[in-house]
């Protein structure tokens, strides 16, 4: 199956050595100017509205610090650290996943192709048992991903009679789905991405023109309204949960516009979102190519989202960070794909600067953030080795024996 896109976005770090460089917060982002309305209520967000377009708290007023034992304590007044786990996770990685995380997010789990493979036919056994650790766990669980163009099951688009599926099946289908999965979760997952990577790099909605793995079907058979009714359908379900519209390469500058126009659009019309997630797949490098998306991945850029998004009042979370060591753009082949051996000091350092200017970035934002989550445990186990590439990376803050990385001491290192 094909992730829909984020085969990995370039990375940046205009402020790359960042440990040394830290930017007066209120002007980190180079300001954002008053955009819109300015903080419409969602009802959700009381925290938020405060913060809402302020451009981020000053670093006098940034909370201390918990302890240092562990990556959820260090952050405790900041925001909760999260960790997307498969269904083996709790088993294969308990140990850092209990010591270092208030949070997980299955990482396939609640797809729809997991939950109804076939109609009417739900399998919530993998999913269940995440949500029974994080809870034995005392951790959160979101919920991911009610519905996005991938990872979905081939009898959704058929229609009854053979065919394809009409608008108005499709949209009861959708609804028969988020309705017993936000039902069946109900007090267990606080947040849900409701709708996932609906607009592309240039701000259009991704529809049936795209790139083969690419397209959406959801836009293609009943139009721009699938993404209005997705979030009425799971507050109907749930009017507890949190929901979030999610997204990667949120730096690029028209589709960061693009989304906080949609965004806009659906608050306006009394939609109930509640929140936005930065999917924030990173690299060690941005790309030097203008016309590759990875050329906007700075933390300013990845700020000014932030901004913009809860400018409108609305939560934010980084929903699936990690950090590859392959530059977009570039082209490795195999005798230069990184193993443990070429994965050096140096590099290790690399990753460790733009890990922490990301992070402090992120705590200038504690008010506007209210979740970090990673998308992965350790180097053992991550989509970026197993899927699409076929080639050996290095993402995330713990090494492939669950040690801790120099990327580890510099997100603590505060
Ligand atoms: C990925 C999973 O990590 C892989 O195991 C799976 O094969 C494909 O999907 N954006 C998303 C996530 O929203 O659901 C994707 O997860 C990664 C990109």
């Amino acid at each position: 199956m094909s992730s829909g896109g984020t085969s990995t976005g370039g990375a940046a770090g205009s402020s790359g050595s960042a440990a040394a460089g830290r930017p007066p917060s209120d002007a980190g982002a180079g300001g954002v100017p008053p955009i819109g309305p300015g903080g419409a209520p969602n009802g959700g967000n009381p925290a938020v509205a405060g913060a809402a377009g302020a451009g981020g708290t000053p670093t006098a007023e940034l909370p201390p610090a918990g302890g240092n034992g562990s990556l959820k304590d260090k952050f405790q007044n900041y925001f909760p650290i999260g960790a997307a786990v498969d269904a083996n996770g709790p088993t294969t990685h308990g140990e850092l996943l209990s010591r270092h995380f208030d949070s997980v997010t299955p990482e396939n789990e609640m797809k729809f192709a997991s939950l109804q493979p076939t109609e009417g036919q739900f399998t919530y056994g993998p999913a269940d048992r995440i949500v029974q650790y994080a809870s034995q766990n005392g951790m959160k669980v979101r919920g991911h991903a009610l519905v996005w163009h991938s990872q979905n099951p081939d009898w959704l688009w058929q229609g009854p009679g053979g065919g394809t599926v009409s608008k108005q099946t499709l949209l009861a289908r959708m609804k028969a789905h988020i309705d017993a999965v936000a039902k069946h979760f109900r007090g267990k997952v606080y947040c849900w991405d409701v709708v996932n990577e609906a607009v592309m790099n240039d701000g259009h909605l991704r529809g049936p023109d795209e790139p083969d793995g690419q397209k959406s079907r959801w836009l293609e058979l009943i139009g721009e309204e699938y993404i209005a009714e997705a979030f009425r359908y799971a507050h109907e379900a749930d009017p507890d949960a949190k929901l979030f519209y999610n997204d990667f390469y949120n730096y690029i500058p028209d589709k960061q516009q693009a989304i906080y126009e949609l965004m806009k659009k659906l608050l306006e019309a009394g939609v109930p979102v509640h929140g936005v997630g930065l999917q924030a797949h990173l690299n060690i490098e941005p790309s030097t190519d203008p016309m590759n998306q990875a050329y906007h991945q700075h933390v300013e850029k990845l700020e000014k989202a932030i901004q913009l998004y809860s400018s409108l009042g609305l939560e934010v979370q980084i929903t699936e960070l990690d950090l590859s060591l392959y530059i977009p753009g570039v082209m490795y082949t195999e005798d230069t794909f990184y193993t443990a051996a070429t994965f050096t000091a140096e590099l290790k350092a690399r990753q460790a600067a733009r890990y922490r200017a990301f992070f402090e970035m992120f705590r200038r934002h504690h008010r506007e953030l209210t979740g970090v989550t990673l998308w992965g445990i350790a180097d053992d186990n991550t989509w970026l080795s197993e899927f699409a590439s076929m080639r050996k990376d290095f993402p995330l803050l713990f090494d492939d024996r669950h040690m801790t990385k120099p990327a580890y001491d510099a997100v603590m290192d505060w």
